[in-house]
């Protein structure tokens, strides 16, 4: 998984010279895709100068047809993921246009029979170590329907790059080793805002499936509503099993970037707060890859410690075939 991460910055930067296919001017777009392949719509989301929703599910939401002039992006790595067949059927019988962003399988077949665009990215990956091909894809895409203008792919390369240094011992491999020090053993709660969201969601799904270690979000401001209320209360023994990462960005709303201190001080009564990561960068895009790559070495980290396999994932692979899907 190590030598997959390396390659993030050649995976943006083959992104950022990809020749599309010719893709029709939308006024919005509907991404379906899961896991380490629906995060592409995250990020294109977060990017995006005009509407991007994100669809991680079986069939389409009730709204699709009521979208202005539409365009859906199907991922799938794989190819085969049931839910995002099942989303594309549903688009195909509500005559919505399609474009399929795929490694291979069913997805490309039906792309190629239906006409519609397809982008075959670079195979052999785990999904989620395809994160810039994936990523990047889907915003080459969008900027094609004009929905995105400024892709900042080639920031993101060249920050992911200066971040994960040479043999990946630069400067990020540092603060992740730090992180990830404080991190081991523990749950870790992810603390980010609307600016660092989908940062702190890959970051949970990387500790997930590289660490196979419980993660989960939690964002302001809506976590001063409700969620500082029960860190108050937690016993010793529980407070030495959460650690808190805060994703912060220079770009976040007045307010919101006052709540952070007082609500690390209150979460820290019931938890360890272990660290802060700043975004590094210009653009929407490299901001948020400068927190992924962080969060993908804490992860990879964090395997090594705990001793388990980065690149398996039986559990997800065992689901998968017990539902029958190939
Ligand atoms: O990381 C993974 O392996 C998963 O999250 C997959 O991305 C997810 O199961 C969907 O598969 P695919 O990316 O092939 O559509």
């Amino acid at each position: 998984m190590e030598s997959m991460i390396a390659t993030l910055p050649d995976q943006f930067r083959w992104a950022a010279q990809l020749q599309t296919p010719a893709v029709p001017a939308a006024a919005s777009a509907l991404v379906c895709g899961m896991g380490g392949s629906g995060i592409s719509g995250d990020v294109a989301a977060a990017i995006a100068d005009g509407p991007v929703f994100v669809h991680k599910d079986y069939g389409l939401p009730g709204w699709a047809s009521t979208l202005p002039d539409p365009v859906v992006v199907a991922v799938s790595y794989s190819g085969n993921t049931e839910e995002t067949l099942s989303a594309v059927e549903a688009a195909r019988s509500k005559g919505l246009r399609v474009v399929a962003i795929s490694g291979g399988g069913k997805l490309s077949e039906l792309a190629a029979d239906e006409g519609w665009p397809v982008l075959k990215v670079p195979g052999g990956l785990q999904p989620r170590a395809a994160f810039g091909y994936l990523s990047g894809s889907v915003a080459k895409m969008l900027e094609g329907a004009g929905i995105v203008k400024e892709t900042g792919l080639e920031e993101a390369s060249a920050v992911a790059a200066t971040l994960l240094g040479e043999d990946l011992n630069g400067p990020g491999r540092r603060l992740a080793d730090d992180l990830a020090d404080g991190l081991a053993g523990k749950i870790t709660v992810v603390l980010g805002s609307a600016r660092t969201a989908v940062a702190a969601a890959r970051w949970k799904t990387q500790m997930n499936e590289n660490a196979k270690s419980p993660a989960f979000v939690s964002l302001l401001p809506e976590a001063d509503h409700n969620e500082v209320e029960a860190w108050t209360t937690l016993g010793t023994a529980l407070r030495r099993t959460v650690g808190v990462v805060t994703l912060r960005d220079g770009s976040e709303q007045p307010r919101v970037r006052a709540r952070f201190q007082p609500t690390t001080q209150l979460i820290g009564e019931g938890a360890t707060v272990v660290g802060e990561v700043w975004s590094q960068g210009t653009t929407r895009l490299a901001r948020l890859v400068s927190l992924v790559v962080i969060g993908d070495l804490v992860s990879l980290r964090l395997a090594r410690t705990a001793g388990v396999d980065p690149v398996a994932v039986d559990a997800i692979q065992q689901l998968k075939s017990t539902l029958g899907e190939s």
